[in-house]
């Protein structure tokens, strides 16, 4: 072991020095603390390292404490760090207004796209209107709100996936939301997600009370649904409130330019401006590999005018702009602000909600993409998520008082329980807070939302979708399955006096698609199915889900088999054959979830 071979720490006068990102090799070399006396405190409390890992900053604090030793911790000021704080010290020299940033939010069905559509056509000249190819996941539309032109840049659904995905990395792109909500069928699950998104951004929303047309929209439906806006914190103007309120019908062409009246008077309202001068900035919506063109973003310009041979710095990417494509697919050569396009010329695929940076030099593009590359590596080995079993930890550290959590149940009588049960727990001056709280699987959206507000997902009689798996698996979110109602408080107020030991915990195994059923007379259901993660094994618990929910649990295979033979265990990617126990109503489409009930003995030290 080379550094730190001394063995009594230097306890010079004031504090030791040192920069982040703190890897324990040097840390031990800057104080003198023997690298496996800094290994051996971090196992005790349940971290693995090495030499060569990189340990958070206020951990790296607490052992030296232990140690009599202060650290002065120069924090990490990466290239694209410095970037971005010459970006935003810069002098503005150009300041003007830019077209605002529209984004739609609403539940499915409830007429999002349809509304884009009308919006775009009703103000494309007529020649062009059929034959737009919609070349980006968001487009400029010139419109007349109030008597003047101007345009108006709407971000077309992904919705708030992408939103989410965007505040998570601390990209601000939108100005205003709009609410689509059904003017008949009212406030729904997806609508509430998407309240409690644009609330998470800061941002004013508009409702856009769509289908108006309906018969059976009427003035009685709109107040039921502005009682239910306001169940959800958004007091509408109609009751004496701010939030303003559009009734609109996509389908028959009512009250669209009400709308683009509104969100021009909106965004007046919040004086909407960019730096026309200087270096280029904006956001990535999107990013995607294109056949003959490489990675190509797909962006918001935010600041300045983005040009055709610019260098630009996007996280991990970088490169000099090869072109420049607008929302109608033409090649440009230059884009203002608050233009959505798509750019070529890099050499990675950025993610969404990455910012651009376009700097002097392709030089320094470079350096700060490579910088961001390595910090990534070393980051992801680094950080511990904030996670049921420490939660204390982070409420201590982070002085927060909260426990946050996003909770999923399979029936809407389990949501209202858990609404109601949940705020109640409290220990001491911790207190539980629900970001959101609805009927269905745990799905992406759920993820991104638990990210960005570090909230732990739990769901009750639910199961989590693939790309939701995938997301908790990269993201380190806690993700806890419960399929009794009061072992949820239980846990829960126990992680809050740090005394957790949950008694029964559900431990995913695996999951089976079922591709085809096979109803044998005598025999029952056998379901062909393909294994996508994990492993299903023989001897373990079954649940049975449908869309997420969990419709069956408990269960035991009576076979499992892989071709003719009898299996003890199937691993991903690969195909078996299944019968439950007493279970026949299993169908094509249905998640298999395999599964241990660990009982965690009391007292134990899981
Ligand atoms: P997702 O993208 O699936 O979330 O749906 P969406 O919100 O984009 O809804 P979309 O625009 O696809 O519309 C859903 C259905 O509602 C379609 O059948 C539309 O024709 C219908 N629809 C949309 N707007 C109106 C409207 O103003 N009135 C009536 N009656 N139907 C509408
Ligand atoms: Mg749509």
């Amino acid at each position: 072991m080379g550094p730190g071979g001394r063995m009594q720490p230097a306890k010079s006068s004031g504090p030791v020095k040192i920069a982040e990102p703190i890897v324990i090799k040097e840390l031990s070399a800057a104080t003198g603390v023997k690298a496996t006396d800094i290994l051996k405190k971090l196992l005790l409390s349940g971290t693995m390292a090495t030499i060569n890992s990189v340990i958070e900053t206020s951990r790296a604090e607490e052992i030296m404490l232990e140690f009599d030793i202060v650290l002065e911790v120069a924090s990490e000021q990466t290239a694209e760090d410095a970037i971005a704080s010459q970006f935003a010290q810069r002098e503005r020299k150009d300041p003007r207004p830019r077209s605002p940033v529209i984004t739609i939010l609403g539940h499915v069905d409830h007429g999002k796209t349809s509304l884009l559509d009308r919006i775009r056509k009703a103000n494309v000249a007529s020649g062009e209107a059929g034959g737009i190819t919609q070349a980006t996941s968001a487009f400029m539309v010139p419109v007349k709100a109030g008597d003047a032109d101007r345009t108006l840049t709407f971000i077309d659904t992904p919705g708030h996936e992408a939103f989410t995905a965007m505040r998570s990395r601390g990209a601000r792109i939108t100005d205003i939301v709009v609410l689509v909500v059904d003017a008949v069928d009212g406030v729904m699950p997806q609508t509430i997600e998407s309240i409690n998104h644009a609330k998470a951004a800061g941002v004013p929303i508009v409702v856009a009370l769509n289908k108006v047309d309906k018969p059976e929209a009427s003035e009685k439906t709109f107040q039921r649904i502005y009682g239910q806006l306001a169940e959800h914190g958004l007091n509408t103007v109609p009751w004496g409130g701010d939030v303003e309120v559009v009734k609109t019908s996509a389908l028959k062409d009512i009250g669209i330019q009400d709308l683009l009246d509104m969100l021009a008077l909106v965004a007046d309202m919040k004086g909407i401006e960019a730096d026309w001068a200087g270096n280029a900035q904006g956001a990535v919506l999107e990013a995607q590999m294109e056949e003959g063109r490489g990675p190509v973003a797909r962006i918001l310009v935010q600041e300045g005018v983005l040009k055709k041979g610019d260098s630009v710095v996007i996280g991990r990417a970088s490169g000099r702009i090869r072109d420049i494509v607008n929302d109608r697919g033409q090649r440009v050569t230059e884009a203002i602000p608050g233009t959505p396009c798509a750019i070529s010329g890099l050499d990675e695929l950025p993610d969404a909600g990455d910012k651009f940076f376009v700097v002097d030099s392709l030089k320094e593009a470079e350096q700060a993409a490579n910088e961001r590359r390595q910090a990534e590596r070393l980051r992801e080995l680094a950080a511990p998520k904030v996670t049921l079993d420490n939660i204390l930890e982070h409420i201590g550290k982070d002085k927060a008082k909260e426990l946050s959590l996003v909770v999923k149940a399979d029936v809407q009588g389990s949501v209202e329980t858990l609404k109601a049960m949940l705020p109640k727990i409290s220990v001491g001056d911790l207190k539980v807070v629900v970001k959101h709280c609805a009927v269905g699987g745990i799905n992406e959206s759920d993820m991104l939302l638990a990210e960005t507000t570090g909230a732990i997902v739990i769901g009750f009689n639910v199961t989590t979708n693939a790309k939701a798996r995938a997301l908790a698996e990269s993201k380190k979110i806690d993700v806890r399955l419960y399929d009794v109602i009061y072992h949820i408080s239980e846990d829960i107020e126990k992680a809050l006096k740090g005394m957790l030991e949950p008694t029964v915990r559900i431990d995913v195994l695996g999951h089976a698609e079922v591709r085809q059923v096979f109803r044998i007379s005598k025999v029952g259901a056998i379901a062909g199915c393909y294994v996508t993660d994990g492993t299903v094994e023989r001897n373990a618990q079954i649940r049975v889900t449908r869309g997420g929910i969990v419709i069956e649990k408990d269960r035991r295979l009576e076979q499992l088999k892989r071709f003719k033979d009898d299996a003890k265990e199937v691993r991903s990617g690969n195909e078996c054959g299944m019968k439950i126990v007493g279970y026949d109503d299993i169908q094509v489409g249905d998640v298999l979830e395999c599964y241990k009930s660990v009982v965690v003995r009391e007292g134990s030290d899981d």
